[in-house]
């Protein structure tokens, strides 16, 4: 699907947004890769979070799943975030198992990050399969509950002193492989998104957003 064809199809649609920026927003969405998720098992930290939302929008990720046992209401900084937060859908759940347990009996393969010397290289998985990545808390990792629910265990090797990366380079490194696979394959030529499912997300984000953005000024 052309870019020009999915333009013509939205013609008509009520859009808040010049037609310029529409464009930007369908080349955008063309390329999001909707079978590519991001599960944030308590990652506490807004510069931690915000980070990871950001490389969310730059690898095309659609939905970042979290869990989040703090006390704030929001757990991201739009300093930080620079808008990126806009355009990657933002899902809390209570139940982390339960929510990964969905997306197997979807099709989905969950890796889960573990640094143990038993994981296997974060390099050695194939993301081109529907896939959901899990990085965990800052100081506990990935739970043993999650851990013993995923299809694999993986680990970035490490070969300083420290034994963990901060967990949005993490998240970045690995997103960034998966980036790499699916680019070679074809993936981001390939739209995921139909065009009803396009039009869906452009009301949020060429109209309800818009919206809300004219409030706030
Ligand atoms: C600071 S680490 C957590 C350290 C914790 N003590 C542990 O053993 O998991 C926070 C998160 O960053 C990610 N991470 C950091 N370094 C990693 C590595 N070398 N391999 C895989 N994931 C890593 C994981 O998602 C991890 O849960």
């Amino acid at each position: 699907m052309e870019i020009e064809e999915v333009l013509e199809r939205l013609k008509g649609g009520e859009y808040l947004v010049e037609p310029q920026r529409l464009r930007r927003l369908v080349e955008v969405l063309l390329k999001r890769q909707k079978d590519l998720v991001v599960f944030s098992e308590n990652v506490k930290n807004e510069h931690n979070f915000s980070a990871i939302i950001r490389t969310c929008d730059a690898v095309g990720v659609l939905n970042l799943y979290y869990t989040y046992d703090g006390n704030k209401t929001k757990i991201y900084n739009e300093h930080i975030t620079m808008g990126s937060h806009k355009w990657v859908f933002l899902h809390r759940v209570e139940d982390a198992v339960s929510t990964l347990e969905g997306f197997k009996k979807r099709g989905f393969q969950v890796v889960a990050t573990k640094i143990s010397p038993n994981s296997v290289c974060f390099r050695e998985i194939d993301y081109t399969k529907p896939t959901v990545v899990v990085v965990g808390n800052e100081l506990k990792g990935v739970s043993e509950e999650v851990s013993q629910i995923a299809d694999v265990n993986m680990i970035i090797p490490m070969y300083g002193m420290a034994q963990s990366l901060n967990v949005s380079v993490a998240t970045a490194v690995i997103l960034y492989e998966a980036q790499r696979q699916r680019s070679q394959k074809g993936m981001y030529d390939k739209p995921q998104l139909t065009v009803e499912e396009i039009k869906e997300i452009l009301k949020k984000w060429a109209y309800e957003g818009v919206i809300e953005e004219r409030k706030r000024v």
